[in-house]
């Protein structure tokens, strides 16, 4: 085996309309290793590869050297690992509650370098966005449901301000009946689709929360994520969502995009972060699975009245246009 520091240095060059959030990063014992992500089975039962909240080795490059940002966009410099390294440190990560996978570059337009979401309407239920929606979340679904176990949750209020097609609270509610579980969505259509699966379901954006300040147990957030809002509308939404968790509540913070917010931004804001990545069961795939607790010392910045009411206007300042690729 060749030393590290012995192995040459490749370089990673991705330009901004070249899909940077593909890259993905793992922090693991002081190491810092450099991937791309690349379409996959989701689910080993289906034939189709697509591209998910999941990394396998497979992805993995190397570990970095160097990063830089320039006008023709990111240049990371990385020594590549040989055989049998990238399933090793896959293996330590997902062992360890202190590793991080993270996706250090959002889309931007290479024009203004604006970041883009989907249109509202993009997410107008029709049977392949749902069907898409909850095949690609279904091991998400579990995870929670196996982390709010771990973390001795049995019964309480769960809040979903952005509950889509309303299967995870449903599932949620399935595991833990005696629990509450109260979802929103700023979709009508979603809305619609959510009453027939759970009770208590409202037409409203996340940015004016149903529930009122720390009442809830647990505040699930998968709406934090890459082309469903931009990076100032995510911490925007997760300051508004903050404030409704009981103090030694939970949040969850995950989804099928990446999650636009880091650990140390949460860790920075005085919550314990209990968990950074999940595995599925059985298979050397990690994802980014943030479980926050509430230590009841946090420092929530204000947010200005007219700040909580710009969450939409970024939507509505051309923004949007429809992704097609993720
Ligand atoms: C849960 S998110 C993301 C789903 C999936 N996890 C992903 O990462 O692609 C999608 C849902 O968020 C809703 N949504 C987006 N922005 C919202 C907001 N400001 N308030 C409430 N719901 C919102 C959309 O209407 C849609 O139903």
């Amino acid at each position: 085996m060749v030393l590290m520091r012995e192995r040459p240095i490749q370089r990673l060059l991705v330009g901004f309309d070249e899909k940077p959030f593909d890259v993905f990063l793992i922090q693991v014992d002081g190491l810092v290793a450099v991937g791309l992500k690349t379409p996959i089975r989701v689910d080993p039962e289906q034939t189709d590869l697509r591209k998910c909240c999941l990394v396998e080795p497979s992805m993995l490059l190397g570990l970095v050297v160097d990063i830089r940002v320039s006008e023709t966009g990111y240049a990371i410099c990385y020594r590549s690992l040989e055989e049998g390294e990238a399933e090793a440190l896959f293996t330590t990560t997902a062992e360890s509650s202190t590793a991080d996978l993270s996706y250090p570059f959002t889309r931007l337009r290479s024009q203004g370098y604006a970041e883009t979401v989907q249109p509202l309407h993009f997410w107008n239920p029709s049977p392949a966005l749902v069907a898409d929606l909850n095949r690609d979340e279904a091991f998400l679904r579990v995870e929670a449901v196996r982390i709010l176990r771990e973390q001795g949750f049995s019964a309480g209020v769960v809040y979903d301000p952005a509950c889509s097609t309303g299967t995870f609270l449903s599932e949620i509610k399935e595991a833990f009946p005696e629990s509450r579980v109260v979802g929103q969505d700023l979709n009508a259509g979603m809305i619609a689709l959510a009453r027939q699966q759970i009770n208590e379901v409202y037409h409203a954006d996340a940015a004016s929360p149903v529930v009122p300040p720390q009442s809830a147990d647990i505040v699930v957030c998968r709406h934090l994520n890459l082309d469903v809002v931009t990076t100032q509308d995510a911490e925007r939404l997760f300051l508004i969502a903050a404030r409704t968790v009981k103090p030694s509540g939970l949040m969850l913070v995950f989804g099928h995009t990446p999650v636009l917010l880091s650990s140390a931004w949460f860790e920075g804001l005085g919550f314990e972060v209990v968990r950074r990545v999940s595995t599925i069961c059985g298979r050397l795939a990690l994802f980014q699975f943030y479980v926050l607790r509430q230590t009841g010392t946090i420092h929530l910045p204000d947010l200005p009245i007219a700040l909580v009411n710009k969450v939409n206007h970024s939507r509505n300042y051309g923004r949007h246009s429809e992704i097609k690729d993720f």
